[in-house]
């Protein structure tokens, strides 16, 4: 049957590297579409074809310099993209909107990760998301050495994934101060546990969220 929101919901999915957010959203975004909710499933970078351009060249592409000024740029201008091309438009549709990463990602990885200023990142960070904000935001916790063994497992290391180990645990402490900060909207859920149960714990936040604007009648 289908089922009606009364908004849109944004629902972000964040972590260290191989946190299992992909695994988690991926499920999340089966079970509900089975329970008939309306959802689009995207992530960052990428989610629009300039963003897998950027993606390519932020992640993949070992030819090309980056300074930490250019990077944090193109994570922005990938988000301006995203938002204005497919978040905002599915928001306003009422659907769910399941997002492996957003800005959270950028105040840990650039903030606390890079040690960029976080003024700046906020200032450039409102431009991007245009009023645009996550309604929750699940921070699936591994730490790092758990983590980085599971992103290894998985393939060749990327451009982030082969900074170093200080990096690594910086940007997980930089994601458990964000959200103690706001421990309202970004839930922790341990992400070092048995699959189910933590999918388990996933889907009890999201759940706990699309409860509050199911349209009923
Ligand atoms: P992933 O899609 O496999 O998680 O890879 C995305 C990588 O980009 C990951 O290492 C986190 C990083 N990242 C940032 O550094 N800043 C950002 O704003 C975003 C969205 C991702």
């Amino acid at each position: 049957m289908a089922q009606e929101l009364t908004k849109g919901l944004f629902i972000t999915f964040e972590g260290p590297e191989g946190s299992g957010k992909s695994t988690h959203s991926k499920r999340l975004y089966r079970d509900l579409l089975n329970e008939g909710y309306d959802i689009t499933r995207t992530s960052e970078p990428g989610g629009t074809a300039l963003g897998e351009g950027i993606r390519e060249l932020l992640l993949k592409t070992d030819s090309v310099r980056l300074d930490n000024m250019s990077e944090l740029f193109l994570f922005e201008a990938d988000r301006a993209q995203h938002v204005r091309e497919m978040i905002k438009p599915s928001l306003k549709a009422n659907r769910i909107v399941l997002c492996d990463r957003f800005n959270t990602a950028t105040f840990a990885y650039q903030g606390y990760g890079l040690g960029m200023r976080m003024d700046l990142i906020e200032e450039l960070d409102a431009l991007a998301t245009d009023g645009v904000r996550p309604d929750l935001t699940v921070l699936l916790d591994v730490d790092v050495p758990t983590g980085m063994a599971r992103a290894k497992a998985r393939g060749p290391a990327d451009r982030m994934e082969r900074r170093d180990i200080k990096f690594h645990e910086d940007v997980r402490r930089g994601y458990l101060a964000l959200a103690a900060l706001e421990a309202e909207k970004i839930r922790v859920v341990a992400a070092g546990d048995d699959i189910d149960r933590v999918y388990d714990s996933v889907k009890k936040e999201v759940y706990g969220l699309i409860e509050r604007y199911k349209r009923t009648g």
